[in-house]
């Protein structure tokens, strides 16, 4: 299988002003293959938004490279239109921004493709609405404003006017995360059909496990600007093995029966990404860190169908 989406050794440094940095992300390399869902998690601040918003070209990018079907879009000279063209969208999770509130929603549907493709006015309202009733909208929407909709209503018409612009991969940035249970699953069950029909690839950014568990076929998980484990949904959800994942996993009432050490409680706050702890950044919030972890930057390495950024997964399986 080849890969749709590679990105190795991605770092981010935002510029604070007066001199100051903060690398949001420091070293992340990810694989995303055709047809898969990828998830990315991990708590508030260790920069998946970052890695997002660096993918489709609304971001920094300090060093790395991001290939997107074969293409590497770090070179383009304006990566948001490179990463467009070859068919990158987003769907962020307040839907009111992506949708001007003057414009009929079918203009906003059609406006990404008006953006990529020759215009063609009449095609374009034509093809909106095809996209609404695909999303589970009706046609007699296509004239509404955003503000007459609901929210889940709302965010159907951001993922139609993701997919008029005929995207090979989608990148869902806490897209779900602000519609109630029900509205969500929904939402979900419609997003994975999508994928199936449309052959779309997703990367999913969310803190909801129940959406992860729901739709997710790969796991990463990001912790201060790193990824500490990443591989199957299986194994990475069902069988943790960084304490990172499994500190993260244990917060989740849905997981409670799943099987993994009792000590792991996640305690303390995330750190500071402009100063991180020295060896494994976990360390000071991990109950098995030793010397040797506050010293040495522990390195991935395969583990049980998956890979982990830990020094001592061995010992404590
Ligand atoms: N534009 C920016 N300028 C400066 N710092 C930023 C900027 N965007 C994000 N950061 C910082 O970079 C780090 C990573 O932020 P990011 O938004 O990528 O995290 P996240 O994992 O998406 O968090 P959340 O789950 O809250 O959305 C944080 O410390 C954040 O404060
Ligand atoms: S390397 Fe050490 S501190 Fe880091 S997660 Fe593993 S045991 Fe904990
Ligand atoms: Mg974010």
């Amino acid at each position: 299988m080849t890969a749709l989406l590679e990105i190795r050794d991605l770092v981010v440094t935002y510029r604070l002003g007066f001199g100051r940095t903060l690398r949001a992300v420091s070293g992340v390399s990810l694989q995303l293959d055709q047809g898969r869902t990828l998830a990315l998690i991990g708590e508030s601040g260790s920069g998946k938004s970052t890695v997002a918003r660096a993918v489709c070209g609304l971001g920094p990018v300090e060093s790395g490279s991001i290939t997107i079907a074969g293409t590497d879009v770090t070179a383009a000279p304006d990566r948001a239109v490179a990463a467009g063209k070859i068919g990158v969208q987003i769907v962020f999770q307040d839907p009111t921004t992506a949708l001007d509130p003057r414009w009929p929603i079918w203009r906003s549907v059609a406006e990404p493709r008006g953006r990529l493709f020759p215009p063609s006015p009449d095609r374009h309202r034509a093809r909106a609405v095809a996209l609404l009733e695909r999303v589970g909208l009706d046609a007699a929407m296509a004239d509404r404003r955003a503000s007459q909709l609901s929210g889940g209503q709302r965010q159907r018409v951001t993922i139609a006017r993701a997919l008029s612009a005929e995207p090979r991969l989608i990148i869902l940035d806490e897209a779900v995360s602000a519609l109630d249970v029900s509205v969500r699953n929904e939402v979900l069950a419609l997003l994975d059909d999508l994928k199936r029909e449309a052959g779309l690839t997703y990367l999913l950014i969310s803190h909801d496990m129940g959406a992860v568990i729901q739709i997710a076929t790969d796991v990463a998980v990001m912790y201060l600007g790193q990824i500490v484990e990443q591989g199957p949904a299986q194994q990475v959800i069902g069988a943790p093995a960084h304490p990172y994942t499994q500190a993260l996993l244990r917060a989740v009432p849905s997981l409670e029966g799943l099987a993994m050490p009792a000590r792991m409680r996640l305690t303390g706050e995330i750190g500071d990404p402009a100063r991180p702890p020295s060896g494994c950044r976990f360390h000071p919030r991990c109950p098995s860190a030793n010397a040797h972890c506050a010293r040495e930057i522990p390195i991935a390495r395969p583990y049980q169908g998956r890979s982990v950024a830990c020094h001592r997964v061995e010992e404590l399986a």
